[in-house]
């Protein structure tokens, strides 16, 4: 694996087993909260114990379990919230003043390049952050299964097409998953080709 300016670290927060996501860049100190849905105080004392500055949100999607806590957060941080157009619209959520992407954007976070790339499905707006050889996942891609796809402003087949665009990216990216829900914390596209059957 390649040398990368940031590192990842995976606090599993709440009672639906969501994994709450710190991306620090090493070069500015920045840390960026990805889906802060639950126990933002603890979140709050480790980037303070790391000595990390929180000075953006990351939405995949807009569900309460990866969103509840984002008051909270907004509160103590003035961190930049970041989601897709489409996403924030289907909520239709009053946000003082988020940061809209569409397909392709590229957030400059530090030293660190994230891509937004819109995989709907599990929501019309849902999306998936790319950055080095890893991908945050939200509920579109879980390690051997895929977000659900019967809740409102759900596809099965927009699900489809997000998974297949997944799985044209390197095979080693390492997936990182909005639930704590396979055995495993995390996996590659690679894996995932292999076993996961709503990638077939
Ligand atoms: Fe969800």
């Amino acid at each position: 694996m390649k040398n990368q300016p940031f590192s990842i670290h995976a606090l599993e927060l709440g009672p639906m087993e969501n994994f709450i996501y710190m991306i620090h860049d090493h070069s500015s100190n920045r840390a960026a909260i990805i889906d802060p849905g639950w126990e933002i105080p603890k979140i709050i004392v480790l980037a303070e114990h790391q000595g990390f500055k929180i000075t953006n949100v990351l939405l995949t999607h807009s569900h309460y379990d990866h969103t509840d806590g984002l008051q909270a957060l907004l509160e103590s941080t003035n961190a930049k919230v970041h989601l897709s157009g489409l996403e924030a619209e289907f909520w239709g959520k009053k946000l003082a003043n988020p940061i809209l992407h569409q397909d392709e954007d590229v957030i400059q976070f530090g030293s660190t390049k994230i891509k937004v790339l819109h995989t709907p499905g599990h929501t019309p707006g849902s999306v998936c952050y790319h950055l080095g050889d890893h991908l945050m996942t939200g509920d579109t891609l879980f390690v051997n299964a895929c977000g659900r796809c019967d809740l409102p402003g759900g596809n099965q087949q927009q699900m489809q097409n997000s998974l297949h665009r997944l799985g044209n990216l390197p095979p080693e990216t390492v997936i990182h998953p909005g639930h704590h829900y396979g055995e495993q914390a995390t996996s590659t596209i690679a894996e995932q080709l292999k076993n996961n059957p709503f990638m077939q």
